[in-house]
Parts: structure tokens; sequence; C-alpha cells
């Protein structure tokens, strides 16, 4: 079986990589001729622990090819996943299809031999259908195509490992024949005893979102408790460890700080709010209005702390550590920390920013931000620390090798990762998210109703 996967941004790439991992030929497609060559020189163009050496090696064995052609690909491959975004749309919630509309009407004008279209990227609800139809309408005479859905579920950092061994897979088919093929595909995965969900396209187009919904709720939930304990008193580390006991609850996901970011879950919730509004649910999914809301009033809460803790923002200096939306990702996509670092620039403040493996995607998208290249050279001069991604180089910190580099004397926690009786007990003035800060309980009413606009950069 020749698999082909187009598009090969975050989602294609690795399971191009890993599909050639499982011993199938595989060739990738991208519009964009540079990536193409760049990855068929076994060069991956974003950071992603262990799929570079993936890539090189199934590069150099053969298994693994690159193009730009549909018209290669058409005649080359058996099943063909797409995996290229659905970004929001600017202006709206909503999700931008014409890329996924673009690639399966290619497809289907190319394919030249029987084969299987299966959708990976995340989509409205009734997508599938909708694209069965354009590719009967489109398709060449006297061969057969249909479509199939598979959710991806990976989490960058660890695309490999969801890719190779995910918890579960999903796919929304039409026929048993179509079934057979993908229980094919992940033959390797399914003998190792991950569960396959076979159902109707619908629910396979929906358990995607609704798993996005979900995890964006329980971050949100824990983060509203925490504008709770900041005015209220209280520790949100130990009310998310005593109800993360509860076995209904669960710890995971209730780690309360700067909020959630990234490519997926705040496109995916306001995209859903869209399509459930479309089909005339508006009030169904607008809980996910409020979860999205809470989740912007955290990065207006650092910048408010910021302000409380300097007395102005003004020429002050702030080094900002870490803006990608999560560790061992370089993905700035909808990143709280950027958001937040941008924000106290644009207030007046003189913001230095290190992250590991951000800096230079977080350049094309704020030129204008002072990026350095070490922790050493951003908290230089710095009267206030701010740690905004939990990268281990950030956890590792102590009160005494922060002080050796820099003369501020204040941190924020933008993630709950530093141990605060320490930072206190040292001298250090701590402000965190979920925990009070003393200014917090005379906070005046106008500052309050500030909290509610959301900052910066929504896309
Ligand atoms: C997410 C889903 O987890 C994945 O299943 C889906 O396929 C794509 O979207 P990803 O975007 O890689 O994956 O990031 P994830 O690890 O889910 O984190 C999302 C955001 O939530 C990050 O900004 C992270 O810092 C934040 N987060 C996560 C919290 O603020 N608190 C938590 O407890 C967990």
């Amino acid at each position: 079986m020749r698999i082909t996967v187009i598009g090969t941004g975050y989602l294609g790439a690795t399971h191009a990589a890993c599909m050639a991992e499982l011993g199938f030929e595989v060739l990738g497609l991208d519009v964009d001729p540079a990536r193409v060559v760049s990855l068929s020189q076994g060069r991956l163009p974003f950071h992603e622990p262990g799929l570079p050496e993936l890539l090189k090696k199934h590069v150099e064995s053969g298994r693994l090819r690159f193009t730009t052609s549909y018209q290669e690909a058409g005649a080359w491959g058996d099943v063909h996943f797409v995996g290229v975004g659905t970004p929001q749309l600017p202006g709206s919630g909503a999700a931008d299809m014409s890329f996924v509309e673009s690639a399966v009407l290619s497809l289907a004008q190319n394919i030249s031999k029987d084969s299987l279209i299966v959708g990976k990227s995340t989509v409205p609800v009734g997508t599938a259908r909708r694209l069965r139809e354009i590719i009967r309408e489109n398709k060449r005479p006297g061969v057969s195509v249909d479509i199939a859905w598979n959710p991806e579920f990976l989490r960058e950092g660890f695309a490999v490992a969801d890719t190779l061994a995910p918890d579960r897979l999903v796919i929304g088919v039409a026929s048993p024949e179509h079934e057979s093929v993908l229980r094919q595909v992940y033959a390797a995965a399914i003998a190792d005893g991950v569960p396959l969900i076979a159902t109707d396209f619908e629910t396979a187009e929906l358990v995607k979102v609704a798993a996005n919904a979900f995890l964006a709720t329980k971050i949100s939930f824990i983060n509203a408790f925490s504008e709770l304990t900041e005015i209220a008193g209280g520790d949100i580390r130990t009310l998310a460890d005593a109800i993360g006991l509860d076995e209904r609850i669960g710890r995971r996901f209730l780690n309360a700080g700067v909020g959630f970011g990234g490519g997926c879950l705040p496109k995916d919730i306001r995209a859903l709010q869209a399509r459930a509004g479309e089909l005339g649910l508006e009030r169904s999914m607008r809980f996910l209005q409020e979860m999205d809301q809470i989740n912007l009033r955290r990065r207006a809460r650092v910048v408010w702390l910021s302000r409380s803790m300097l007395g102005s923002l003004s020429q002050r200096n702030i080094a900002v550590l870490g803006i990608t939306f999560k560790p061992d990702s370089d993905d700035v996509r909808d990143s709280p920390g950027l958001d937040i670092a941008n924000k106290l620039f644009e207030d007046g403040a003189e913001v230095t920013v290190y992250d590991p493996a951000g800096n230079a995607n977080a350049h094309r998208r704020f030129p204008h931000l002072n990026y350095l290249g070490s922790l050493r050279d951003a908290v230089k001069n710095a009267e206030l620390v701010l740690v905004l991604t939990e990268w281990e180089e950030f956890k590792a910190l102590t009160p005494e090798s922060l002080a050796a580099l820099t003369p501020a004397r204040k941190i924020i926690d933008g993630r709950n990762i530093l141990e605060h009786s320490i930072w206190d007990d040292a001298g250090w003035s701590i402000g965190s998210l979920g925990r009070r800060y003393w200014p917090a309980r005379n906070v005046p009413s106008q500052d309050a109703a500030q909290l509610e606009v959301s900052s910066g950069s929504v896309p």
C-alpha cells in the first residue's frame, strides 16, 4: 500500500515520517516548494523532538519522498491522507476551509487509480459529507475515489509518540471496505492493543473538536478558580491537587497559569461555536465563549500584576522568559507569553525576551521586541522577571542562581512551577496566578473592569 500525505506542516510531516517508520512507502505533498526542498534534504522546518531523526532516516532509505505535484501523488498513491491547516478566518471565529477544499479538489481531479482519501485535519462537522460530493463531481470517470475521516490527536512536543502509539484511533467511514483499508494502515497499533473506534463521518469529526473543547474547558475551569483564589485567598495548586485526586476529575490539564494557546485549542473552540451558530445551536456551545474569555483574562492579569509589582510599566525593564505556547516547541501561534510580552511593550515597558526555541518565530510575528540568545542576557538589567512557559531551564531556577544574573528581586511565576516559599524566604517578591498578591485585595473597580478586557492580539 502506497501512502501520500497532503500538507507537510506539523500534522502532515509527522504523519508522513511515522507512516514510513511503519514500513509504508510514503510521498508527502506540499504546495510550498521551499518546504518540499527542505524536507527532501531531510531538514525539518520546525522544532519537534524525535522527528528530525525519523525524517532523515526515511529520506535516506528512500521510503519517504516529497513533491509539489498532485499529478504525481494522484497517479502513485492508494491512500491519500489530508493534513492541511484549518486556521481561524480573519475577523471571524470560523475555520478557513479553503486549504482542505483545494487539497481534496486537486486530489479528485488527479487521482488516476482506485483510492481512498482520508481527512485528518480538524474540521467543522458536516465537512466529510460535503467533500464527498466535491469528489463525486470532480473525479475522473471510471476511477473509484471515496473519503473517510480519521482525526489526529497529536500534541506538539509528543507528536511522534502520539502518532506511533496513540491512545485511540477514530475513523469515520462509509463502508466496511474503507474500514478494512484503515485497519491495514494501523495494523501495528491495533496489534499493540490501541482501541479503534469505527463510526460515521459526523461522530469522527466531532470527537476531535469535543476532545479539544473539553481540554480547553478543563484549563479554563481551574483558571476561573484562580480568579477566585487571587482575591479570596487560597492556593490554586493545592486546590487542583485535591480535586484531581478524585478519579472522575483527574489531575491532568488542571495546571493553572497563563492559559492555553497554540495552533489548536483557541481556534478549535472558536470554530466549534461558529459551526454551532450555523446549525442554529449557538446556545449549546456558548459556554465556550466564556472559556475563551477566562483564558484571555489570564494574560491581562499578568500585565496587571506586572504593573502592580513595579508601580508603573513605562520604561521599566522587564525580562520575559518563555514565549512559546508550551515547552519543547518553537510554536508561538496564539501564545500567551508572546501576547503578554507585546502588551507590556505597548504599555511602555522595555521588554527583553528569551526562549530556548521560539525567538526566531516570535521575531517574525513581533519584530519590535528585543530578543536575546540566553537567559543570562535577557535578565541582565531586569527589574522584574516573568516566567511564562515551563521549559526545564526555567523550572530549574533558584533564587540564588537568578540573583547572580540580575538586579531584579521581583518575579512572576506564570505557570506555577516555582516553590514560592523558597523565593519568599530568599527575599524575592513573587507574584503568581492563582495565589493572592497583596495589592489584589484592593483592586479598584475600574481595574477589575479592565481585567474583563482581553489583552492584545487575539487572532
Ligand atoms: C492540543 C491537544 O492536546 C491535542 O490532542 C490536539 O490534537 C491538538 O491540540 P497542543 O496544542 O500540542 O495539543 O497542546 P496541549 O499540550 O494540549 O496544550 C495546549 C495549551 O494548554 C498550552 O498552551 C498549554 O500550556 C496549556 N495548558 C495545558 C495549560 O495551561 N494547563 C494545563 O494544565 C495543560
